[in-house]
This record gives structure tokens, sequence and C-alpha cells, in this order.
């Protein structure tokens, strides 16, 4: 049982079939989420490390010292992280839901021990019980369109940090990597005609599940509900599309608590939360 080791750029439509085929709501990966952590920046940015798969398991090399993993069967999961440490750096994080334990007993008998760290809660929605959007006057929302990615990367950097990675050319290519579709990511625009709120939503049509990543919205905007629009807006956009269950993964530690705030009062109800491991050899 010997993984096969592939670029990411290769290995992601792979890593994306498994992650779905194995989705539900103890599972930490949704094929939107790889997209995104694959795309989000330009590829000598991000710096990405080789995936390691089998047909029912696969260990990805994020960057050389962090991994992410996905399977539910001991012996393959053993066989990829296995193969992905002989490449890891020396010291290698893993973050896990916590619901995933066969994930959790392999990197135990590994080495790797919990640490203190940012987490994450997996928030859900049964997307029947999506609100209305509600905009205040003069601002509209609408999705994005082709040979927009100027304009939407840049609302993204305005809302997030100057120094994003999210570029232009990052965007590009984003936008041409599956599942991602226009129509499914909408932006707020203020009275002026400036983008100033954004929500990217990625649809898994096997699972019916849309992932929200990301959200922002310019502090110049902030607290007038545009973040909450734009992300019921590429919601319903999602649902009419086909989905029925909203996902998003907020921090779910003290150090950062408005976004899971936002997402609560749409209706998104907590589930599991990630734990984070490290090997330190
Ligand atoms: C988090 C962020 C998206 C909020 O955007 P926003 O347009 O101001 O959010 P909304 O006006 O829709 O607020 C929705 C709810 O979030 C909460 N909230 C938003 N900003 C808050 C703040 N500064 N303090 C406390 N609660 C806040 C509130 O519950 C709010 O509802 P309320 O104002 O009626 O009480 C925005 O601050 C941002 O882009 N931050 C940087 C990027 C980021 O963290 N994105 C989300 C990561 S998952």
């Amino acid at each position: 049982m010997t993984p096969e080791r592939l670029d990411v750029e290769q290995a992601l439509p792979r890593l994306q079939a498994l992650a779905s085929r194995l989705w539900s709501t103890e599972s930490r990966h949704h094929p939107g989420q790889l997209a995104w952590s694959c795309a989000y920046g330009e590829p000598q940015v991000l710096d990405l490390g080789p995936a390691f798969l089998l047909d029912d398991a696969w260990a990805w090399l994020e960057s050389a010292d962090w991994l992410e993993i996905c399977g539910a069967d001991p012996g393959s999961v053993d066989a990829v992280v296995t193969a992905a440490l002989s490449e890891a750096a020396e010291e290698v994080t893993a973050s896990t839901l916590e619901t995933e334990t066969v994930v959790v007993d392999v990197l135990a008998r590994h080495g790797f021990a919990e640490v203190e760290s940012p987490w994450f809660t997996h928030h859900h929605l049964d997307l029947t019980g999506l609100p209305q959007v509600a905009l205040p006057e003069g601002y509209a929302v609408r999705a994005v369109r082709a040979g927009e990615a100027e304009q939407r990367a840049a609302v993204h950097r305005a809302a997030w940090s100057p120094t994003s990675r999210v570029t232009t050319a990052a965007h590009e290519r984003l936008m041409t990597t599956p599942p991602y579709r226009p129509d499914l990511d909408h932006v707020v625009i203020a009275p002026d005609g400036t983008w100033v709120a954004s929500c990217c939503t990625w649809l898994d049509d096997a699972t019916g599940v849309a992932l929200v990543e990301p959200v922002g919205c310019v502090e110049e905007h902030a607290r007038r509900g545009l973040a909450t629009a734009a992300s019921v807006s590429a919601l319903t956009a999602a649902r009419d599309a086909g989905a029925t269950t909203g996902l998003v993964c907020p921090r779910g530690d003290d150090g950062y608590p408005v976004p899971a705030r936002l997402y609560r009062g749409i209706g998104f109800v907590p589930g599991a939360r990630t734990r984070t491991y490290r090997l330190t050899r």
C-alpha cells in the first residue's frame, strides 16, 4: 500500500473527490476549502507541498510544516501520514476536527501531541431557514462577473489586510479552480459604486453543502449588516443552485469572536471544533 505522490495542482481534483465522498458534519474537509487553500495566493507565494494519495485516504503537506489529512480507514490514513512525514519539516503541525478519531489516533501513534492554538468551530445551516437579504438604503448586492477579478481581489484585501495574498492574479486563478462559480460569489456595492463587502460560497454538488469562505466588509462600512447581506445573498444563490446545507468555519476561541456572532445571526448552528497536534522530531 504505497501512496502516490503528486504535486497538489495535479492532486486537487482527487483530494476534493475523496473529501466529498467522506463528507459529514464530523469531517474536516470540503472541496471548496481545498480549492481556496490551493489558490488564494499566487503559487510562488503559497509554496504548497505535495500530496500523498491512496483511493480512500490522503495527506497533503500544505507547507513543509503543516499537514492536512483525510480518510476514515486506519491503515490507509497511517500509510499516507507515514509518506507525508518522510518529506515534512522537523516540526510539523496538523489540524483535525475533534470528531475525526481515526486521524487523531494515527497522529498520536506517530508521536503528535495536542497543542494550544486558535481553533475553529464548524457551523451548519439548513438552507430552507435562510433569512431574506436586507440592505441599508442605497447599497446593492450582486454576483461577481467574469473579468472582475481585480475589483474582487481588491475588496477582499480592503476588508482583510493590504498585505493579503489575494492579488488580482491569484483571484483570476481562483476563479478557474473548481468548484468556483461567479454566480455564488457575491459583493455589496456602496451608494458611490465602491465594492465594500463580499462573500464567496462553494457548492459541492454531490453533497449539497455550500461552504462560505471567505467573508469580508471594509472597516468604513462595518456594522451595517453588509457582511450578513453578502453571505445571505450568496447562500441564497447556492440554495437556488441546489445546495441544501450551509457550512462555515469561524474561530471558536475567545481571541476572534466576531465572525461566529455574524454567522449565528444568520442562523448557523455550531458543531464540531478543530484541534491542533504537533510533532517535533
Ligand atoms: C467580521 C466582518 C466580516 C463583519 O462585517 P460587518 O459587515 O461589520 O458585519 P455585520 O454588520 O453583518 O454584522 C453582523 C453581526 O456580527 C457581529 N459583529 C460585527 N462586527 C462586530 C464587532 N466589531 N464587534 C462585535 N460584534 C460584531 C454582530 O453580532 C453583528 O450584528 P449587530 O451589529 O446587529 O450586533 C468584518 O469585520 C471583516 O471583514 N473582518 C475582517 C475579515 C474577517 O474576519 N472575516 C470573517 C472571517 S470568517
